[in-house]
Formats: C-alpha cells, structure tokens, sequence
C-alpha cells in the first residue's frame, strides 16, 4: 500500500555537509580495484574522432521577458563509425540535441515540434515545474503536433537533461538518440568562481551506450537479460562518438558528466590517476568540492568535476575511464579484460595540448554556492515504497504493483515535506527518480550520507535490500496531473517500475 504513516524520523537529521572525503555506494565503489592499472584507451589512437561539443542554447529573451526555445524532434543520420550511415533521432539535429541555457527564476517557453511519424515527449529531467509542463507520460505530442512547455525556472544553477518518456517506448527512444542538456545557471548566486566559458573550460560529456546490428543500425531489440538488467550496449558514445579525443587546455577545466546509459552504471575515473574535484551532484552545486578517484554514475545521474590540466606535459593524454558495476552484469564486448574487479574501459581520451586560455580559472573555490538541503521536521508523513519483481522475471514494480497510467498511486498535500523510504526487495540496484519535486538524502539503511550526496538530489540508488530514506519537498500547487516516481533504469520504468501521484 502506498498509505501514510505518521511514524517519526527525528533522528534523521541528514546531510551535516562537513564530512568530506571519497566514501562507497555499497557495490558500487568496492567493485572498483584498489590501485587501477593505467589503460591505455582506444582513444588514444590517432584516429579517434574528436569530441562533438554540445552546442549551447541560450535562447532568444522576448519582449516580455520570457526566454524561447524551440525543439524540433526528429530523425536523421549518424555516422558512428566511417562510412556506415546509422538511423538516429534527435533534437534540432540528427542526434542527441542542445545544451538549453537556462537561468533561475527566468519564464522560460519551450516548443517542441514532433516530426516523428511516433508519439513523444519530452521530459525535463531536474527541473521543479508544474506537473501539466513535466512532460511526463501524460503530455503526448501525437506526429505532426507542437507542444508547448511554459515555466519559470525555480531551480538552483545546475545540469539537468530532457528525453522522452512514453510509457513504454521511453528506453527505444533513447537510445536512437533523444537526449539533450539544461544548464541551469544562477546569476544571483554568481561568483561561485567556477570555469564556465562552454566549450573552452566548461565541458559536458553525455555518456551513453549502444548495440549495433551487423548493419550498423542501432539495436534495440531486448534479450531476456536485457528485460531484467535493462539494456546493455557494447559500444561506449561520449556525446555520440565512440572513443572520442577533447583537445585541453593546460588549466582547470568543469566536466559536467552525465550518465545518459540506459541501464549501465559508471564508474569514472582519470586514466592517469589524478583526482577529480567534485563540485555538484545532479541538482545543483555542493556546499564545498570534495576530491574523488572515482565517481559513480548510476543511470540518469550527473556530477560537475573539476580537473586540472595544468600539469600535464603538452600532449599528454589522461583519459575518462568507465567500469561497469551494477547488477553482476558483464561489459560485454566492451571489456579490456585482466585483472580483478569489472573490465574498465575509456571512454575517451584529454589531450592538453592547448595553452592556457584567457578567463582561466587558476585556483578553484574553496566554497561553493550553498544549496540548502530539504529537511523534514519529527511529524512528517512518512511513506514506504517496496521496489520489487526481477528475480526470475522481467516484471518490476513498486509496492506489488506494476505501473498503471489509470491509477494513482498518492495523493501528496501541496508544500509540505514528506519522508519517502525506498526499500530494494530485489537482486539488484535501482536508481530512484521522482518528478516535480525538491529532495534530498536523509540516509542509507540509518547511515547519513557522505557530502558529495548532500544538497539537492532527483535521482538516487537503492542498492540491494537497501533502504534510503529522502526528505521530499512536494509541489508547490495542486495538480490533478500525475507526476512520476520511478526506477531509471529505462527497461524497468518501461516494464511497470514507476508510480504516479497527484498533489492536492
Ligand atoms: Cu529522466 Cu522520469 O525521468
Ligand atoms: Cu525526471
Ligand atoms: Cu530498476
């Protein structure tokens, strides 16, 4: 039952924001080798391609204030390998699509044009809007038909993405291409001293991937593995390149990471060995950097890094590398074999052979634009959610039950904090997600949660017979349109592991 309790959950102060440091995601990061052997990446290679940068909306400010986007939902060709032409879809382009510009507290207007001969939508992964412009499973753009997407941005400077998400068809859609970035930016909350010149010191990496047909086209045709461990390509694309190489400048640069995989987690680390500096999860920026090694990514998640080129010689490459590390399941053919612990492979390779550019970033901030956590007091509604199914079937549900456009599941009062409990009664992790709302961890099976999971949160992992509990900051207005909670994992959402609830 999804029913409330009025139980009390005053110990659960969450986030403190003192405690630094590299921590564990329970498998996650002890599936990681102690001391990881440098990789030599594919990437490295002189023919690697070089790496498509994200173009940068920043829309068109009307007359009457309102910042207008338009998003043309289409399909198109890639060429991912040389000479072999691969049906995709995209956003204003072939695949993937722009990074939008948005900035907090700016109206915002977003059209979308559907030219696909399928229905779509189009998501606003992050983004806190009303549930009629969430663009959920219930806002269908049928073919041919435009859809309009009116807000005004209420979220802290951040990187969120958009991807469609038809009950059912969210995964195939996805991976043929559909995804873009949201920067949100603050300029209220500016002098966070963050590098931020797009393309130069401030770079985003949308990782993905991909199984192709022996025709090269992708292939999105779902094994019975793939219907309980979601779908696992053996091709990794960062910003839809396969092993791509960045030219770097010698100084700090902002990676904004996001795990666009379907269904794979991602541990990211340098080839080289250097830390990485941790300044925001994916909703918004930390109350200060945290050194990492290595950065788990599960499905749906982002992470802003700042890596410091400055020392490297002219040329040298230090290389992203990703491990594979949910569920028990293989790299497939993406493995390089060897040693213990998942194949990791890279991702794609830094070279920094530019000089240091004008604007450069020379020591970065010791504090960060503080993002106050959601906190509950000792009455809040708590409410249990029992993640289930996948054992020996490809059926997931919440509570016993799989997802029902029909039904909804909660009622949630407007404004009010609620403590949602997730408890994984399943072999295997999933990353939780909920819509239209402010959250943040209160902790891990009673454990809080170390910094870099602090502040602003949308999605999280549930690891196996996990329970997290998350402060939950409702809508601010009722709505009778459902917003979605639901696994990211595309094939479980697809497959029924998601929820709906309403505001009152
Ligand atoms: Cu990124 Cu409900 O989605
Ligand atoms: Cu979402
Ligand atoms: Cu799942």
């Amino acid at each position: 039952m999804l029913g409330a309790a009025g139980a009390s959950l005053a110990h659960l102060a969450g986030c403190g924001g003192g405690s630094g440091g590299d921590g564990g995601m329970g498998n996650a990061s002890s599936a990681m080798p102690a001391a990881p052997p440098r990789v030599e990446p594919a990437a490295a290679s002189s023919t690697a391609p070089s790496l498509p940068i994200i173009a940068l909306d920043p829309g068109v400010l009307d007359a009457d204030g309102v910042r207008n986007f338009a998003l043309a939902v289409q399909r198109g060709s890639t060429q991912f390998r040389t000479g072999i032409n691969t049906d995709t879809l995209g956003y204003n382009g072939a695949l993937l699509g722009p990074a939008l510009r948005l900035r907090a507290g700016e109206k915002t207007s977003i059209r979308v044009q559907n030219h696909l001969a399928e229905e779509t939508t189009v998501h606003w992964h992050g983004l806190v809007v009303p549930a009629e412009m969430d663009g959920g499973p219930h806002q269908i753009i049928v073919p041919g038909a435009q859809w309009q997407a009116s807000f005004t941005v209420d979220n802290p400077a951040s990187t969120c993405w958009f991807h469609p998400h038809v009950h059912g068809s969210t995964g195939r859609l996805v991976v043929m291409g559909l995804a873009g970035l949201l920067i949100v930016e603050d300029p209220a909350a500016a002098g966070s001293g963050l590098p931020s010149t797009w393309g130069v010191d401030d770079l985003a990496l949308v990782l993905q991937d991909k199984r192709f047909t022996t025709a090269g086209q992708i292939d999105y045709v779902l094994s019975s593995g793939d219907r309980v461990n979601g779908y696992v390509g053996d091709t990794l694309l960062v910003n839809g390149a396969i092993g791509p190489v960045w030219q770097a400048p010698r100084q700090w640069v902002r990676l904004r990471l996001l795990n666009g995989c379907n269904a794979r987690f991602l541990t990211l680390r340098l080839g080289s060995g250097a830390e990485m500096m941790q300044v925001a999860n994916e909703a918004g920026l930390l109350a200060a950097p945290v050194t990492r090694q290595s950065i788990t990514l599960a499905p749906g998640e982002r992470a802003e890094v700042l890596v410091d080129f400055s020392r490297a010689a002219d040329g040298q490459d230090v290389s992203l590398l990703a491990a594979t590390v949910s569920g028990g399941m293989g790299m497939g053919g993406m493995g390089m074999g060897g040693s213990a612990g998942p194949p990791e492979v890279a991702a794609m390779g830094f070279r920094a052979s530019l000089p240091r550019q004008p604007g450069a970033i020379l020591q970065p901030p010791g504090t960060l634009a503080s993002v106050p956590a959601v906190a509950a007091s000792a009455g809040a509604t708590v409410r249990s959610f029992s993640l289930g199914g996948g054992m020996m079937s490809s059926q997931f549900t919440i509570n016993g039950r799989a997802f029902d456009m029909g039904r909804i599941d909660l009622a949630v009062p407007a404004s009010t904090v609620e403590i949602w409990r997730f408890t994984n009664a399943t072999g295997m992790a999933h990353p939780m997600h909920v819509h239209g709302v402010r959250m943040s961890l209160l902790a891990r099976d009673g454990v809080l949660p170390p910094a870099y999971e602090c502040g602003l949160r949308d999605t999280f992992t549930v690891e196996p017979m996990q329970t997290v509990t998350v402060a939950v900051e409702t809508p601010a207005q009722a709505s009778p349109t459902p917003l979605m909670f639901h696994c990211h994992i595309l094939e479980h959402e697809d497959a029924g592991m998601m929820g709906q609830f309403i505001t009152v």
